[in-house]
C-alpha cells in the first residue's frame, strides 16, 4: 500500500482520478493558510482516502490572524484531521518575518501537544532554530514529521531525541541529494515517511513535471535501492510506520 503522507491536494482539476490512482492508498493533504485549511476540511470530506493536517505554513505568518489559529483549534479534533501541519521556519527568502515565524509555529505546537495530535514541520535554512524552539517547548511527549528533510545525518540524530520521522519525498531522486542519500542510507527504514509535497517536486523520471501522490511510488523505489532491500518492504515498513504516526484507518 502507498502512503503519500505530504501533499497539497488543492490545486488539481482532476482530483478523483489522481486520487483513484493510489487505489487502496491513502494521502494527507496538508494545509498551510487559512483558504488552503478550509479546502482541506473540503476534500476530507469528499474523497475517501485523504486525510488532512491544518496548519499556518511560515511564508504565510504575515496574513496569519488570531481567529486562523482559533479555526485549526475548532477543527483540530475532526475525525480525519490526523495532525498540525504544515507549521515550521523558512528564512530561505531572508529572515524579516523570523519572530513572527517563531511566534506561529510556537502557538501551533502547543495546540499539537493540548490535542495530542502529530505535527508536520517545514523547516528550510533554520535547522538550529527549530530545534531549540522544540527543545524549549519539551516536544518530547509530540509526535512529529520533519518533511522534506534536508539536513544532515548529525542533525537528524540530534532531532532523533524527540519521537521524529523524516519526510522523504522527490528530491531522493535527484543526482546532487548527496547528504539526504547518507541519512536515508544509515538510519533505520523505520525513521522514514514517503511524501510527494505535491505539486512540487516532482521525482525523477518526472522532474519538471506537475507531481501526485501516485509518484510516491518512485521515492520508494529509490529508497528500496539506496538500502539495498525490496520496494515490498519499503512499502510495507513505511505504510505501517505512517499509520502509527498518524493514527490512519479509522476512515475505511
Ligand atoms: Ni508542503
Amino acid at each position: 500500500m502507498l502512503i503519500d503522507t505530504h501533499c497539497h491536494l488543492e490545486d488539481y482539476d482532476n482530483l478523483k482520478e489522481i486520487t483513484e490512482e493510489m487505489q487502496d492508498g491513502m494521502m494527507i493533504t496538508a494545509g498551510t493558510s487559512q483558504t488552503t485549511n478550509e479546502k482541506v476540511l473540503e476534500l476530507i470530506a469528499q474523497y475517501p482516502n485523504v486525510y488532512g493536517t491544518l496548519g499556518i505554513h511560515p511564508e504565510e505568518v504575515e496574513n496569519c490572524k488570531e481567529e486562523d489559529l482559533i479555526y485549526i483549534e475548532k477543527h483540530i479534533m475532526d475525525p480525519h484531521i490526523v495532525g498540525i501541519g504544515e507549521v515550521g521556519l523558512d528564512y530561505h527568502y531572508g529572515t524579516e518575518t523570523k519572530e513572527k515565524q517563531k511566534e506561529i509555529l510556537k502557538k501551533q505546537l502547543l495546540l499539537a501537544k493540548k490535542y495530542k495530535k502529530t505535527v508536520v514541520i517545514h523547516s528550510r535554512d533554520a535547522t538550529l532554530d527549530t530545534y531549540t524552539i522544540l527543545e524549549e517547548l519539551d516536544m518530547h511527549d509530540t509526535k512529529m514529521v520533519l518533511h522534506c528533510y534536508s539536513s544532515s545525518i548529525e542533525m537528524a540524530h540530534q532531532f532523533l531525541k524527540f519521537p521524529m520521522k523524516f519526510g522523504i519525498g522527490g528530491v531522493i531522486t535527484f543526482k546532487n541529494a548527496v547528504k539526504l542519500r547518507e541519512v536515508v542510507e544509515k538510519l533505520p527504514l523505520e525513521s522514514f515517511l514517503l511524501e510527494t509535497d505535491s505539486p512540487y517536486l516532482s521525482p525523477e523520471p518526472h522532474r519538471g513535471e506537475k507531481n501526485k501522490p501516485s509518484n510516491t511510488l518512485f521515492v520508494a523505489k529509490k529508497i528500496a535501492e539506496i538500502k539495498g532491500i525490496s520496494l515490498e518492504e519499503v512499502l510495507q515498513v513505511t505504510s505501517a510506520s505512517a499509520i502509527r504516526w498518524f493514527d490512519l484507518g479509522r476512515k475505511i
